[in-house]
């Protein structure tokens, strides 16, 4: 009996233990589920770190190629399916190392030389981290070409432009989608920014105060592709600021997304019918046969709710953490992923979307038509051409606005006599101020919305993106 409680005991660290742990104890330390999902980098890391220990004479040639050989076998065995995973061994470093005691027999005892699991998941983490940040922001930055696709082809495309959701000022589409790509590439800046601070290697740090062991950090580091090796073990092992920024990098980029989605679904409503998007990003409805609804762009909506709250639990973990490793930071990695899948998923989504919309440019220009949307540019004209004040400008073309809308008409249907009642120098060329066109092209300014400034912005976008 006895005996059958120690075998049932852990492998890796039930030395001085005398009993099992419960089932539902095995369930709540378990994260094997979730951090199966590092094994490429736990492996990765091992070889580096055994290559390591041999060069340094801690451990045999033979030794380290028998161990290497094994990892081999494991990954072919992860890759190809083979590999079971077993709660009861916690989590993919433990999983990994007694599938090396399997294969090799007690040598793989030596690989834990040096090391812990605490630099161990630090490692692993940092390295997917970093795996995972290159991979969003090439598509992110395939989001960005897209964008500026359907900037090119609206470059002069007038639409209405809005504050509060109230019709403001006529503006460019492709103006609009210009600010899209603005904030993605902030978002794909965040991103590389925190791939340089976390490019850092934990590895060597062991537990939290480093080793006796004569190891080579710099090696280890450098062959895993970090910039260089931590300099305080203790920092090393309890940092998760690369988590926390790459989950707030990824929550920012997914609030972007998700205001674009919100204008998707108001635009491709019956009332505003700007845009259509494509039947493949679109579903009917079981009850209306004419709905056509917006649902991924509702779900992109949606999913930024749920990576937000991520960067909060990841926040919230953190906060009361004494130095150095706490079992708290084995949750890490369910925040980290959940936000990576929903950002890669959204980004995907987003970009297949872009791909298939059609903009529907004749009713973008008759909603930019409608009354005093180009009000501001009488009362610049009377500042531009008349020496008012442009308080004093405001305030008589807000007499001109009130006017009109007692005559139930737009300003460029005013009696010209009504405008000449105001500025008696005033003449025809009002007409021209008012038009959509007129305005639009007017907004010369750096960064403002005329179709010049615009293509502009459009081919420097486009050198910027060269190769990318
Ligand atoms: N699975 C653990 C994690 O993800 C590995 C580190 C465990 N370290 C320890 N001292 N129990 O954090």
């Amino acid at each position: 009996m006895k005996k059958k409680v120690l075998e049932k005991k852990n492998a890796m660290w039930g030395g001085r233990f005398s009993s099992q742990t419960t089932d539902i104890m095995e369930q709540i330390n378990s994260s094997i589920d979730f951090d199966y999902r590092l094994a490429n980098q736990d492996i990765q890391c091992s070889v580096a770190h055994v290559q390591m220990l041999c060069k340094q004479k801690i451990i045999s040639n033979e030794v380290s190629d028998k161990i290497i050989n094994g990892l081999k076998t494991i990954k072919k065995e992860i890759e190809n399916g083979d590999f079971k995973y077993n709660v009861k061994l916690e989590d993919i470093h433990m999983n990994i190392e007694s599938q090396l005691h399997e294969l090799i027999g007690p040598d793989a005892g030596f690989i834990h030389t040096a090391r812990s699991r605490n630099d161990q998941v630090a490692t692993d983490f940092r390295i997917w981290v970093r795996d995972s940040i290159d991979i969003l922001v090439s598509l992110i930055s395939r989001n960005m070409r897209e964008f500026l696709t359907i900037a090119e082809n609206n470059y002069d495309t007038i639409m209405p432009g809005f504050t509060h959701l109230q019709t403001a000022q006529p503006i460019t589409f492709g103006h609009h989608m210009l600010a899209y790509v603005e904030m993605l590439s902030r978002d794909k800046e965040r991103f590389l920014d925190s791939r340089r601070r976390l490019n850092e290697c934990p590895l060597g740090s062991a537990a939290l105060a480093g080793t006796s062991f004569p190891i080579d950090r710099f090696m280890t580091s450098e062959e895993l592709g970090f910039d260089k090796p931590m300099a305080n073990s203790i920092d090393a092992v309890s940092d998760r600021d690369f988590a926390v920024d790459f989950v707030s990098s990824a929550a920012i980029c997914s609030i972007h997304l998700s205001r674009f989605a919100e204008e998707l679904v108001l635009w491709s409503s019956e009332q505003f019918q700007f845009v259509q998007i494509s039947d493949s990003f679109s579903t009917g409805s079981s009850i209306m046969p004419q709905k056509r609804n917006p649902d991924a762009a509702e779900l992109i909506r949606a999913k930024a709710g749920s990576i937000s709250g991520a960067l909060v639990s990841l926040l919230t973990m953190l906060k009361g953490l004494p130095l150095a490793y706490s079992k708290d930071l084995q949750e890490d990695k369910e925040a980290v992923f959940r936000v990576y899948d929903n950002l890669f998923l959204v980004l995907s989504v987003m970009a297949e979307m872009l791909k298939e919309i059609t903009v529907n440019k004749k009713v973008l220009r008759e909603s930019a038509s409608s009354r005093f949307i180009t009000a501001t540019d009488l009362a610049d004209y009377l500042v531009k051409d008349y020496n008012y004040s442009f308080r004093q400008a405001h305030k008589v073309v807000g007499n001109l606005v009130r006017e009109a809308e007692n005559l139930g008409c737009d300003l460029k249907d005013l009696d010209l006599e009504v405008f000449k009642q105001i500025e008696p120098e005033i003449h025809n060329q009002i007409l021209e101020i008012l038009t959509i066109d007129n305005s639009v092209k007017s907004k010369k300014s750096y960064g403002g919305t005329s179709p010049t400034q615009v293509k502009e912005r459009i081919i420097e976008w486009q050198k910027r993106m060269m190769g990318e």
